[in-house]
């Protein structure tokens, strides 16, 4: 299969960790026969250095046209002083409001040679196995009037979902809850909220639609409480923009660390864009040091969702529990008895991982 992917770097570790998603597709491709072509481009602070703005209308263009887009991270205290308008981060917002995709996809599902480097008890996170799902393109993350503050002293951020945002990330819930353990759980702030309520609402007519599975609401600060206390108690979890964000990097506790985490921000007809839960991280950036798994694990999301290429996802997903059960970590993982090597091996670990089993397969196959 012949694919145009687009490689959005951006800031800090994220520049660091696509070359690892990069090599890790371009050996699949070599593996199974199919053609990625890529093709990088500015977004974030990246963006702002080159062109001035955080989102340019080349990047859009690029990313309407493409199959698939991977993107690292935006961010960094290098922008902080630009206008609120040009920040890194309203690239990333503006890219994802701009290609429509609302539903964001957080699996939260750690892997047995990481158990024991959550700081949370290995008996609790044990059958843990999470879907978050984020709501993406509303929310206070756009609210408007975008002009928030007033003479300094006063200011609005405003809160605001119509019942068509809600239905359509709440029917994606249920249809993923339908293929997974038929459990979801809608988190909201029903109890002061008013766009909460609606929330609920939408919910309550939608399990009509979904009567194979059971629904539970729940309140966002208990669950936040019940993530780390009971997670596996939780199958899909389906949620208002900030919640989703605040929730995803706790979850992210339960699998050792936050690097671990991949995502995949979609809508209904499969085009996606593809990136970790995390951020920058300033305090490692440029050490070579960077976790780069929750970086190739969303591009293993992005074969599977985007491309229908299931195998190759779970090629690489098995190469990457391959490497943590051979004990190499990165420095964010906290493993005693460990392997610790930064970002290049760690990758080279992945590629090393995912061409034995190329290799055995066509010992067995001859
Ligand atoms: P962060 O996620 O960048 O870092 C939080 C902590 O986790 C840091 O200690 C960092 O070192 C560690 N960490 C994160 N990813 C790691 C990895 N792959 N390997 C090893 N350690 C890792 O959050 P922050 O520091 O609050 O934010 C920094 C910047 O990133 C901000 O500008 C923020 O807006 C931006 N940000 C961007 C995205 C994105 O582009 N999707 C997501 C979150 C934050
Ligand atoms: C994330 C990030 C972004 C968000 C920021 C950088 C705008 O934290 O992708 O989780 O809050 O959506
Ligand atoms: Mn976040």
């Amino acid at each position: 299969m012949n694919k145009q992917i687009i490689l959005l770097p951006g800031d800090g570790i994220g520049r660091e960790i696509m070359d690892s998603a990069k090599v890790v597709l371009q050996a699949v491709a070599h593996e199974y026969g199919h053609s990625f072509t890529f093709h990088q481009h500015a977004i974030g602070g990246d963006a702002i250095d080159q062109y001035g703005t955080p989102l340019p209308e080349e990047t859009i263009q690029a990313c309407q046209n493409a199959d698939a887009i991977l993107l690292g991270a935006v961010g960094g205290p290098k922008w902080d002083q630009v206008a609120v308008h040009l920040r890194p981060e309203r690239g990333l917002l503006g890219i994802r409001k701009t290609l429509g995709l609302f539903a964001n996809l957080r699996p939260v599902k750690g892997f047995q040679a990481l158990l024991h480097a959550s700081p949370i008890k290995e008996e609790i996170i044990q059958d843990s196995d999470i879907l978050i799902i984020r709501e993406l393109t509303g929310g206070l993350y756009f609210g408007q009037p975008s002009e928030r503050r007033d003479n300094g002293n006063a200011v609005v951020d405003t809160l605001s979902y119509t019942r068509e945002e809600m239905e359509r990330i709440i029917d994606k819930a249920f249809e993923s809850a339908r293929i997974r353990n038929k459990h979801l759980t809608s988190v909201d702030k029903a109890n002061v909220l008013e766009s909460s309520r609606l929330w609920r609402e939408v919910v309550e007519e939608k399990a009509k639609d979904y009567p194979d599975v059971t629904v539970e609401h729940m309140l966002v600060d208990a669950c936040a409480m019940k993530l780390i206390t009971n997670p596996s108690a939780f199958d899909v979890i389906v949620t208002e923009n900030l919640f989703g964000d605040i929730l995803s990097d706790e979850a992210s506790v339960l699998t050792g660390s936050l690097g671990m985490l991949p995502s995949a921000s979609v809508r209904s007809d499969g085009v996606g864009l593809y990136e970790p839960v995390h951020g920058t991280a300033p305090d490692i950036a440029g050490k070579g040091i960077a976790n780069p798994l929750g970086m190739i694990l969303s591009a293993a999301l992005m074969l599977r969702f985007s491309f229908g290429m299931e195998e190759e996802a779970s090629e690489i997903e098995k190469a990457v529990n391959e490497c943590l059960e051979q004990g190499y970590h990165t420095a964010d993982l906290r493993i005693k008895d460990g392997i610790q090597v930064g970002t290049k091996e760690m990758t080279d670990k992945v590629l090393e991982n995912l061409t034995a089993k190329s290799i055995s397969d066509s010992i067995c196959n001859t």
